[in-house]
């Protein structure tokens, strides 16, 4: 991943965050992306650079198509246009369909499908000359399978897979792989106030018998950028300790 240039969104926190520091480990050069958390974006920043790594961190909302144009420029400007990009902000508005809002709806499918086409698109141009490029989308497993209270978030990531699989049909001859993740459970801040019995629920249904970590995605997200994945593409992996079979 030497002279590699990576755009993480959404890495002020969470699985965002531990994708930046797997692929710091690998002597990428980092650009941080955050919508408000610019002291979690640094903290990221800094893990990386204690790693011997460039780091920067761009504030953007990459749901806004002229925000996330900011995030590439500025990549741009530091480093050159990226060699790999993880679309990796997303955000829940939890709810019973009969009690969701349109607002609630949009939202979500604003941050984490538009988001992912936005930042999609901004890539696929200089990766498609460079002849190399690396797109990972973390969708999850509620996009597989649906889940109840999660209509928005779940059509939101259920259209990322179309996105990867329709883009990586785009792309494929271009050397540029399309590959989503789909975790499960993961403990991060996004899963920390689920009540108890929704978490015990959800371990019984896992069974690895754990909660996944934010490294285990992170990891995943390096293996399909590394050379041992350069015939992959268009696929769908699941992080999820056997939750979805
Ligand atoms: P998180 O809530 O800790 O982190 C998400 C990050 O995205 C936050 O830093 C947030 O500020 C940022 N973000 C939100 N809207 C944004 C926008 N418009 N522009 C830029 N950044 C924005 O959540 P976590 O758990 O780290 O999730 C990361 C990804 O993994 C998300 O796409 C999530 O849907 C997905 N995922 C998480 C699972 C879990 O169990 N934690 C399971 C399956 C998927």
């Amino acid at each position: 991943m030497d002279k590699r240039n990576v755009i993480v969104t959404g890495a002020g926190r969470g699985i965002g965050r531990a994708i930046c520091v797997e692929f710091a480990k690998e002597g990428a050069n980092i650009v941080i992306n955050y919508s408000r958390d610019a002291e979690g974006a640094e903290i990221t920043k800094n893990l990386c650079e204690e790693l011997g790594v460039k780091a920067i961190t761009v504030a953007a909302d990459v749901a806004k198509y002229n925000e996330a144009e900011k995030l590439f420029a500025a990549c741009e400007e530091a480093f050159g246009m990226p060699h790999i990009l993880v679309n990796n902000a997303g955000i829940t508005k939890d709810n019973l369909l009969m009690r969701m809002s349109e607002e609630d709806f949009d939202k979500v499918i604003e941050v984490n499908l538009k988001g992912s086409f936005n930042c999609t698109k901004l890539a696929v141009s200089s990766m498609s000359k460079k002849r190399y490029g690396r797109i990972i989308n973390i969708a999850s497993v509620v996009g597989l399978s649906g889940n109840i209270g999660q209509a928005n978030y779940a059509a939101s990531k259920a259209g990322l897979i179309g996105l990867t699989k329709s883009v990586a049909k785009e792309l494929a001859r271009r050397n540029v792989t399309v590959n989503a993740i789909a975790p499960g459970f993961i403990e991060t801040d996004m899963t920390l106030n689920l009540p108890d019995e929704v978490k015990s629920a959800m371990l019984s249904s896992i069974p690895a018998n754990r909660f996944g970590q934010a490294e285990d995605v992170a990891k995943a997200a390096v293996f399909l950028a590394g050379e041992a994945a350069d015939y992959i593409t268009g696929q769908v992996i699941s992080v999820d300790g056997g939750m979805h079979m």
